[in-house]
């Protein structure tokens, strides 16, 4: 991580500071004038603890408000458990990285009153304790750090920076939020998508470059977000974990994406990778066309399915043999950017960049899939995710600024879901417990300002946090601009 940007002048502050001190010694001996003193207890001088330093200072500055289910924001800071939960809003800090920590921010952005205000306002050492405590960490009163041990995440993509965001999908806050720059990757890095071991043990990024002549890989993070290795490969598009095999799918990135076609030739690469993700040993399956671009896994593990972005086929691979079959897809011509196939391994939905709808395949056979209906969406549908029970489908609508959800059941989109919050929705998740849907939003003409709106802060991606069963958004999460795929 990098450190803060504060330049530091090796010797006028010193100087400054000694005059202080004289002038301070000599003239104002009992000190009496610096009020403020009395309510600051001393510094800690070796590492910060949460129960001796952190949750103290909370105490005296920030539980006069900050506590119980009331709580301003929603926000409690009466416990580490509590704090960590983040507010009704957002997260009130991101581990490691103080800088982009919302509790930080509020008390040292630059254009407004420092939060808190007036009596409980928070010295400069008392800041940076805070910050340093975040910084290390933010670790609790047992050493760990927020949410290590949870499994549950999901790692989101963005259209418009080299970043990746890392959401704890039962808080539903955020806990990581790298800068693809910090790994050596330059300012035109696009993080294509993720996916993640079933342990959670490693996690996958395809990396590629918004300029044509730059290197593009496949990126390989412990849990600590740490790289551990990569490989190149050219215009990497979507992954896909195999659940019991030692594989790692990897699609051919479109060359259609707004940002993409004016720097790019477009993706030549007729292939699918299959890297072996213990030692990322590389194989090339050659599938005929170009811009396989979506991957979806029968939960069998017997088949794996792609389609094109460029000719209306539907490509099934075998894992067992790597034997490759081809079919055609039928009527209006759909170019299908994304797959999803239910719980049973029964049915397959794929959205059609062209067509602008939503297919639906039954796989049974998956040799063999049988095309059976298509719906409308209105405009560019995108990632599709299966409620439980594989009773309803959610699909974020980019156009439409709208998740349609269709009742299987039914076979017709039965309601959708708004909020002024989802400005071109791209993204879909839910939750592993079902609860949740994540969806997240582009916000690319910066229509929805965010909460905070920090001046020095581009216009915010955004990941919307819905309660599945009241449809209801209940947060709208802040990160960097153009959140896009979703992966888990
Ligand atoms: C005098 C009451 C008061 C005190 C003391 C106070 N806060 Fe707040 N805090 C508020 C209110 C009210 C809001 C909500 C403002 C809003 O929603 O715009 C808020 C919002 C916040 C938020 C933003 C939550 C979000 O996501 O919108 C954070 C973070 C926060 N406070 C941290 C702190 C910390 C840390 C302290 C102690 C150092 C503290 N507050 C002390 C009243 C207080």
């Amino acid at each position: 991580m990098k450190a803060g940007s504060a330049t530091y002048h090796p010797f006028w502050p010193l100087a400054l500071i000694a005059f202080i001190l004289l002038v301070g010694t000599s003239v104002l001996p009992g000190c009496e004038l610096l009020g403020e003193e009395s309510t600051t207890v001393e510094e800690p001088t070796g590492p910060i603890r949460y129960a001796e330093h952190i949750q103290p200072l909370l105490d005296r500055k920030c539980v006069a408000c900050h506590a119980g289910a009331e709580a301003p924001a929603g926000l409690d800071l009466t416990s580490w458990d509590n704090l960590i939960q983040g507010s009704n809003f957002s997260e009130a800090l991101i581990p490691f990285q103080p800088e982009k920590s919302v509790m930080i921010r509020l008390m040292t952005s630059y254009d407004r009153e420092p939060h808190p205000k007036g009596k409980s306002r928070l010295t400069d050492s008392e800041v940076e304790r805070l910050r340093s405590w975040i910084a290390d960490g933010a670790r609790g009163p047992a050493g760990s750090v927020p949410f290590a041990d949870s499994p549950d995440r999901l790692y989101i993509a963005h259209a418009s920076a080299p970043a990746i965001t890392i959401v704890e999908s039962n808080a539903a806050v955020i806990i990581a939020r790298l800068d693809l720059t910090d790994y050596g990757f330059t300012q035109r890095a696009r993080a294509q998508h993720m996916a993640a071991e079933p342990d959670g043990s490693f996690w996958y990024a395809s990396i590629s470059s918004t300029r044509w002549n730059e290197t593009e890989v496949v990126a390989k993070f412990n849990r600590d977000n740490e790289l551990v290795a990569m490989i190149p490969v050219r215009a990497p598009g979507q992954l896909l974990v195999h659940p019991t095999r030692d594989e790692l799918y990897v699609s051919a990135a479109p060359s259609i994406d707004e940002d993409r076609i004016f720097h790019r030739t477009p993706g030549d690469r007729t292939s699918v990778i299959r890297l072996r993700r213990s030692d990322l040993f590389f194989d090339s399956i050659d599938v005929t066309y170009r811009e396989a671009y979506p991957l979806a896994l029968r939960p069998q593990g017997d088949a794996v399915f792609s389609s094109s972005m460029e000719v209306d086929q539907m490509l099934i691979i075998e894992p067992s043999s790597k034997d490759v079959t081809v079919r055609d897809v039928k009527g209006t011509k759909h170019l299908m950017r994304h797959l999803s196939i239910s719980d049973d391994g029964r049915w397959m939905w794929g959205s059609g960049y062209w067509s602008n709808t939503a297919t639906l395949f039954d796989i049974s056979d998956p040799l063999n899939p049988v095309q059976r209906q298509s719906l409308f969406m209105g405009f560019d549908p995108r990632q599709i995710a299966w409620g439980p029970d594989d009773d309803q489908v959610y699909i974020a609508v980019r156009g439409s600024q709208s998740v349609q959800v269709i009742s299987t059941d039914l076979g017709y989109i039965d309601y959708e879901i708004r909020h002024p919050a989802m400005q071109e929705p791209v993204g879909m998740a839910l939750s592993p417990n079902d609860s949740t849907l994540f969806v997240t939003a582009e916000n690319a003409l910066a229509a929805w300002r965010g909460k905070h709106q920090f001046p020095e802060d581009p216009a915010p991606g955004l990941i919307l946090v819905i309660d599945r069963e009241s449809r209801q958004v209940t947060k709208v999460l802040e990160t960097s601009p153009g959140a896009a795929a979703i992966g888990q």
